[in-house]
């Protein structure tokens, strides 16, 4: 348990991280505060071995999070300063480099960094009352979350710059058919559907899930000859790690 002004994190005895964005009021809208909160945890989660999965959600019943804090907006700080904070607290980075799996529980509104949170995460499980948009290009700005790079790796080019161009929302079954989420579940199974998955990845062997997450996430860049040797040497290790080698 923790205490976060803008994040709730616990954690089970099975080695699953329950992330919960926690400013109901504001619809979970990402602050700075929740920017430095949420690095703070995965930080901690990165380095602690005994967590096998993490699971990240939303508070409150309309949103999973629903983009930058717009009050924040005006009070953003100058370029020197942003670039300064990024180099030591690149959140979007922690993001990827993060070893387990990240299942994002999406509910109602997923908007701006609230969508580019989810498409950090591995497995995207939604329920039938959500909806995705990314509005920042109408408001003049791009995604800062790395929205244009990650939607597209997602779901395709064509889907991808329809969403960014238009800021079109889009409801579960599109997303679905689109595939930004794999699942979709009625609203009250939403987080039964997102514990049950994350504890068939708890009882996994552990080296066994982090390396093929590493294999998937580091390859899909790589030409496939370079791709194959990554598997080749994540498989290896993965052997390896085993306390007798049966193979
Ligand atoms: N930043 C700060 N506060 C936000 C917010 C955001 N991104 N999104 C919602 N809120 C706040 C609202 O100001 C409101 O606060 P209040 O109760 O103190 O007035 C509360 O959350 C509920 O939102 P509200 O707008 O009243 O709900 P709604 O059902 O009418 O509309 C949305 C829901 C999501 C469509 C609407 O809130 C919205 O468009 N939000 C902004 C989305 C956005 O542009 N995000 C930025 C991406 S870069």
């Amino acid at each position: 348990m923790s205490a976060f002004e803008t994040v709730i994190y616990e954690k089970t005895d099975e080695g699953i991280a329950w992330v919960t964005l926690n400013r109901p009021d504001s619809l979970n809208a990402f602050s700075v505060k929740m920017r430095d909160d949420l690095h703070e945890v995965l930080s901690a989660i990165k380095a602690d071995d005994e967590v096998r999965v993490t699971v990240i959600k939303g508070s409150g019943k309309r949103a999973f999070c629903a983009g930058a804090d717009l009050t924040e907006f005006l009070t953003a700080p100058s370029v020197i300063k942003a670039r300064r904070i990024r180099a030591v607290r690149d959140l979007w980075r922690l993001f990827l480099s993060m070893p387990q799996p990240l299942i994002a529980a999406l509910h109602g509104y997923v908007l701006g960094s609230g969508i580019e949170i989810a498409l950090f995460c591995d497995i995207r499980i939604a329920s039938n009352d959500v909806i995705f948009g990314l509005p920042e290009v109408g408001l003049g700005i791009l995604p800062g979350a790395g929205g244009t790079q990650t939607l597209p790796r997602t779901m395709g080019i064509g889907g991808a710059l329809d969403m960014l161009l238009t800021g079109r929302r889009i409801g579960g079954k599109e997303a679905l058919q689109m595939g930004l989420v794999t699942r979709l579940v009625p609203r009250k199974d939403l987080l039964t559907a997102a514990g049950e998955t994350a504890q068939k990845i708890a009882s996994s062997d552990a080296a066994a899930v982090r390396n093929a997450k590493q294999a998937v996430i580091r390859g899909v860049d790589l030409p496939i000859e370079q791709g194959l040797d990554l598997e080749w040497r994540l498989a290896e290790k993965t052997k390896r790690s085993k306390p007798k080698n049966n193979y």
